[in-house]
């Protein structure tokens, strides 16, 4: 409610504005939890433009790290072509720098980090997380979706050939550049995607519902009712 004093010539009015409903306290650090395939990357981007939040993808960041080959894009190639996750050390100082470069009480949305209990308490040493929310989808329905994507290298837009298509089947709908399969989405290596998903980052699952922190969303159905859910969890 907003009140102000107005001035008359003889006492003091109070005058009523308006009524404005209590301010909601939106979660700002979010970690997204799901194995591949589960929809981090599309929801990401969805409340990224919704509410300006900073998406930090370590697979996007990785993927232009080799192939602008850095020193690191270098080292995390066969890790990544295998299937395997690149070693913590590595991921732990990238998303170190990073977090620090952003301004205090920047919104941020974590995709594909942390993926192990260590990463996880790395992450908790430098920020609060105030949400992990879980994408739960079945691992054939994860096959197909990663078996059909395209993807962007440009804007890391990402679309699928039957579910999520682009206007053109070539081109990305928001930058225009020429899409591509991610050498990771052959039907082998997303198997080995999903069993080292279950050995090493699904027990973060358990790591943030012991913290209070966990809000588990089906992920599977129409794109913008599963986004309808996750704008409800971070309210
Ligand atoms: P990364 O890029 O993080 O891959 P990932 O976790 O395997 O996740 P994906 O990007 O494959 O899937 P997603 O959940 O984002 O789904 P998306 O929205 O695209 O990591 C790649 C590699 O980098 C790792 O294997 C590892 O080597 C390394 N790495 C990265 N981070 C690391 C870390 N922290 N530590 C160590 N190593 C690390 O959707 C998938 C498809 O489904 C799309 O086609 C989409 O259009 C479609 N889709 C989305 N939602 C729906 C829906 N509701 N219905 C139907 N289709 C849908």
């Amino acid at each position: 409610m907003t009140v102000r004093l107005a001035r008359a010539t003889t006492k003091v009015r109070v005058v009523f504005l308006k009524t404005e409903p209590m301010a909601v306290r939106m979660k700002t650090k979010i970690v997204l939890l799901g194995p591949p395939g589960s929809g981090k990357g599309t929801q990401g981007e969805k409340l990224s433009e919704e509410f300006g939040y900073v998406r930090m993808s370590t697979g996007d960041m990785l993927r232009e790290a080799v192939r602008k080959g850095t020193d690191l894009g270098i080292k995390a190639k066969g890790y990544m072509d295998s299937g395997a996750l690149v070693p913590n050390d590595l991921i732990i100082n990238l998303m170190k720098e990073k977090i620090a470069s952003l301004a205090e009480g920047t919104g941020i949305i974590f995709d594909g980090f942390p993926r192990t209990v260590e990463q996880a308490d790395a992450l908790g040493e430098q920020i609060d997380v105030d949400l992990a929310l879980n994408l739960d989808v079945d691992d054939e329905e994860l096959v197909k979706r990663l078996t059909m994507r395209r993807s962007c290298p440009q804007c890391n837009a990402v679309y699928h050939l039957l579910y999520n298509k682009p206007q053109n089947e070539r081109f990305c709908d928001k930058c225009g550049s020429v899409l591509y399969q991610r050498d990771d989405d052959k039907e082998d290596t997303v198997r080995n995607r999903l069993k080292v998903y279950r050995e090493n980052t699904f027990p973060l699952i358990d790591y943030y519902d012991k913290k209070g922190k966990l809000v588990t969303i089906q992920g599977v159905g129409d794109i913008n009712e599963i986004f309808d859910k996750v704008k409800k969890a971070i309210q």
